[in-house]
Order: structure tokens, then C-alpha cells, then sequence
């Protein structure tokens, strides 16, 4: 029993002469944020448990104790009836000192050959290992909604453009897919530094490993761990893992907030290539009309946020001596809205592709528009023996008078057309249209129609 009268935390009170001020505990305190890795915390010390008394450091009376309480303790946090305590400072104080009062001095025998420094850093590794897995159901679920999607438009024909003005055609298909490779990169991303996250800071202790004959393997199979850290002061202060996933996690939204771009884009009038269903909308309190994109608008803001994350969380790195130092603590409020975000994003953007209504018409309407198919015209005098240079040069000169006429080099009669390039005969038409174009691209990773519903089945494989 505790025979302090001083009315600082009770894991150390028997050190200090004075109280901190409610500010100093309100600014040094995690729990209002890391009450959330409760979970795994009892998960981490169940583990540690086991492996005291395996290693004959714990009496089974003792360990029975613990796993009873905990038990209790985590129905009662599962029930919202936990209450936390500022003055515990943390998840892991508040834990500990909630199982003593349930259970007496076996709770207090747990921390036995650990630190609340390798305790933390096992705790958010379980969590991360968590959320990736998480995050990875996440992703799949909006690739599998843009293969649906690509597989209904491997057909429909749109701009594709680059500097934002019209380009070649693409189908529309061709044009999702691209957002499938960019998550599929961002899913072996998340994989690969699942491999890093995966592995058990437990048993550094403090900074120095412990005295006791502690089992860390045990611990490590126990927890479902692939490897054990190797060196002790590594293993409790580095926060490397957690970077490496918020860069995964910041490039998944980067790509959500490209395609978001264009969804915003191609909902306005000015496109009208697509409309989102109205429970991704919001209206407006002055403008009847408005039918505003707010989930993808926001997705595209949230990727600030999730970025800032990223930069915070390397920059708390930085300065860092080894080993632990309390600065760590900073790194889970970014690490928690990360991972929130995404999940939220993820699971609203799969929603969200399957409520993209596409105009087919309005699309190839602005492929017309567009001197889309300049390129094959060139392409076509190539064939025809003429440079390609000078080929390019014809076909501007073509682009511009048909330009001042207002019209499409398809709707030029074959007279006109001539008058840039004898080379030029009535099979011209063939390749001035944008399916004639699409056909032309019929290689690998090409945008032909064909090439898109095999690309679609390669997709589905993958999945
Ligand atoms: N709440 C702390 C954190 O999040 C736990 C580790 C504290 N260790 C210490 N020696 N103060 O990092």
C-alpha cells in the first residue's frame, strides 16, 4: 500500500516534494486522447503476463488475477463505464491502477520488467497493425467499385487531357483504371510497412532491456508479432513506422484528391460529364439551385490535413536524442485522425463510385469539340510516307483553318482536307473518328475498348 501523502501520480509520487499544477497535468496527460488504445494495451500486457509467469516470474495465482481483471476491465471500457482519470495521465496508468483496485497486489506485480516506453510503442504498433488491415478492406472496396464502373465505360468515349485541355480521346474505362493502378500501389505500400510495424518493441523496458530472464519470442507469438526488435533504445523511441505509414496513408488520399478534382470538374454545367447522387451533395442557404459536391470537395481539403500529419509527425522525429522522450506522445493524435480520416474516406468514396451517374453524350460531345484526333491525322500521313515532323506541321495548318470554320477536321470535305496534303485520301475519315482512334491504341496498357476489358480482367484477378 501507497503511503504518500502527496497528491501527485501515484506511480511516482514517492519522488517529489510538490503537486503539478492542473495546467502542467492537463499539458503533460495523454489520456484524453490515448484512452483509445485501451484495447490493445490490455492485449500488450495480457501478453507480458503470460510471459512472467512462463518464464517463472509471475505466480499462476497472480497471472489468473490479471486475466480475470482485465476481462472485467475490458467489459467495463467496452460499456463506456470505464471512467478515465486525468490524474492517471494515461492508458496505461489509468489501466494499471484500475486492475490493482480490482485485484490487489497481483496488478501490481504486471509492470514487472517493462516500462510504460516499450509498453507505448507495443501499443501503437497493434493499433497501426489494426488500422492497416483495416485501411487495406478500405481500398479494395473502392478498387472493386472502379472496375465496376471502368467495365460499364469500357466503351464510352471522353477527352483525355493534358494542361487541362483536350488531348485524345480515352474511354472512360481507361480513364478509372488509372485510379485502380494508383491504389493498388498505395495497397503494397501499406503492405510492405505493415512488415515494419509488425514487430515487438516489448522487453527494451525503459531504454536498456531488463534484468529479468524475460522470454521476448513468447511475447512476440502471443501478440502475433513477425519479429522482435532487435536493439532496446531503437525499439522504444523510434517512430519511424508511424511515418512511413502516414506517407502511405497521405499518398492514398493525394489520389483520392486528384480523382475528386474531377469529379468536382466534371459535375459542373461547364463539363457535364457526371453527376454525383444527392447524398454526396449538399444544397445552398441562399441558392435554390445549388447542388454542391461537398464529399469530394472535403476529401480534397482533408488530404491537408492528412499531409500536415505527415510533416508533423517528421518533424517531432527530428530533434530527438535516444532514447524515449516525451515529445513521442505527440505522435498519436496525428496518427489517429489519420487513420480516421482514411477510413471514413475510403468507406464514403466506394459508396460514392457507385453513385456516378455518367453522360456518355456530353462526353463525346467535348471530344468533338476538341480536335481530339489531330494526332491520328498525323499519325495517318506517317503511314502514308510523310515525317512525322512534317506531318505535325500539316496537321496544325489544318487544325487552324478548321478552327476559323468552326468546324471539326471530320466535318472538312475530302477537298479540303487535300489542300494540306496530297497524301490524303477518303480512308482519312476512318481514323478522324474517336473510336477509330481508341482501336488505334490497341497495345498493352493502350486505351482500345479491347485493351480496357482486358485490363478490367486483369483487375479483377488482382483483387
Ligand atoms: N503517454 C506516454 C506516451 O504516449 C507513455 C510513455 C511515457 N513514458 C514516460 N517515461 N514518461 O508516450
Amino acid at each position: 500500500m501507497s503511503t504518500s501523502k502527496t497528491p501527485t501520480s501515484g506511480a511516482w509520487s514517492g519522488r517529489f516534494s510538490e503537486p503539478v499544477s492542473e495546467l502542467v497535468k492537463r499539458y503533460t496527460a495523454s489520456i484524453p486522447f490515448d484512452y483509445r488504445l485501451a484495447e490493445f494495451d490490455i492485449q500488450g500486457s495480457l501478453a507480458h503476463a503470460a510471459m512472467l509467469h512462463h518464464v517463472g516470474v509471475l505466480s499462476k495465482d497472480d497471472l489468473d488475477a490479471i486475466r480475470r481483471g482485465m476481462a472485467e476491465l475490458l467489459a467495463d471500457i467496452r460499456a463506456n463505464r470505464f471512467v478515465w482519470s486525468l490524474d492517471k495521465e494515461d492508458v496505461h496508468l489509468n489501466i494499471e491502477a484500475a486492475l490493482t483496485a480490482k485485484i490487489g497486489d497481483a496488478g501490481k506485480r504486471l509492470h514487472t520488467g517493462r516500462s510504460r516506453n516499450d509498453q507505448v510503442a507495443t501499443d501503437i504498433r497493434l493499433y497501426l497493425r489494426d488500422a492497416i488491415d483495416r485501411i487495406l478492406v478500405g481500398i479494395k472496396a473502392c478498387q472493386t467499385a472502379l472496375v465496376d464502373l471502368a467495365e460499364q465505360h469500357a466503351d464510352t468515349v471522353m477527352p483525355g487531357f493534358t494542361h487541362l485541355q483536350v488531348a485524345q480521346p480515352v474511354t472512360f474505362g481507361h480513364h478509372l483504371l488509372a485510379y485502380f493502378e494508383m491504389l493498388a500501389r498505395d495497397a503494397e505500400r501499406m503492405l510492405d510497412c505493415r512488415r515494419r510495424v509488425n514487430r515487438l518493441p516489448l522487453g527494451a523496458a525503459a531504454l536498456a532491456g531488463t534484468s529479468y530472464p524475460i522470454d521476448r519470442q513468447f511475447v512476440a507469438d502471443q501478440l502475433g508479432f513477425e519479429a522482435v526488435c532487435e536493439n532496446s533504445l531503437d525499439a522504444v523511441s523510434d517512430r519511424d513506422f508511424a511515418i512511413e505509414f502516414s506517407a502511405a496513408a497521405a499518398l492514398v488520399m493525394t489520389h483520392l484528391s486528384r480523382l475528386s478534382e474531377e469529379l468536382i470538374l466534371w459535375m459542373s454545367p461547364r463539363f457535364g460529364f457526371i453527376d454525383l447522387a444527392d447524398r454526396f451533395c449538399t444544397g445552398s442557404s441562399i441558392m435554390p439551385q445549388k447542388k454542391n459536391p461537398d464529399v469530394p470537395e472535403l476529401v480534397r481539403g482533408k488530404t491537408g490535413r492528412i499531409n500536415g500529419h505527415l510533416v508533423a509527425l517528421l518533424t517531432l522525429m527530428k530533434g530527438q536524442p535516444l532514447a524515449y522522450n516525451k515529445d513521442n506522445q505527440e505522435d498519436k493524435e496525428p496518427l489517429f485522425d489519420t487513420v480516421d480520416t482514411l477510413v471514413d474516406t475510403l468507406t464514403l468514396y466506394a459508396d460514392m463510385l457507385t453513385g456516378v451517374t455518367v453522360k456518355p453524350d456530353a462526353m463525346r460531345a467535348a471530344v468533338l469539340q476538341g480536335f481530339a484526333t489531330a494526332t491520328d491525322l498525323a499519325d495517318y500521313l506517317v503511314k502514308k510516307g510523310v515525317p512525322f515532323r512534317d506531318a505535325h506541321e500539316i496537321v496544325a495548318r489544318a487544325v487552324r483553318a478548321a478552327e476559323a470554320a468552326g468546324r471539326d477536321l471530320a466535318d472538312l470535305p475530302l477537298a479540303e482536307l487535300q489542300a494540306f496534303s496530297p497524301a490524303i485520301s477518303d480512308d482519312v475519315y476512318a481514323v478522324l473518328t474517336p473510336e477509330g482512334s481508341l482501336a488505334a491504341r490497341g497495345h498493352f496498357g493502350g486505351t482500345a475498348p479491347k485493351q480496357v476489358r482486358a485490363a478490367i480482367a486483369r483487375a479483377r484477378k488482382r483483387l
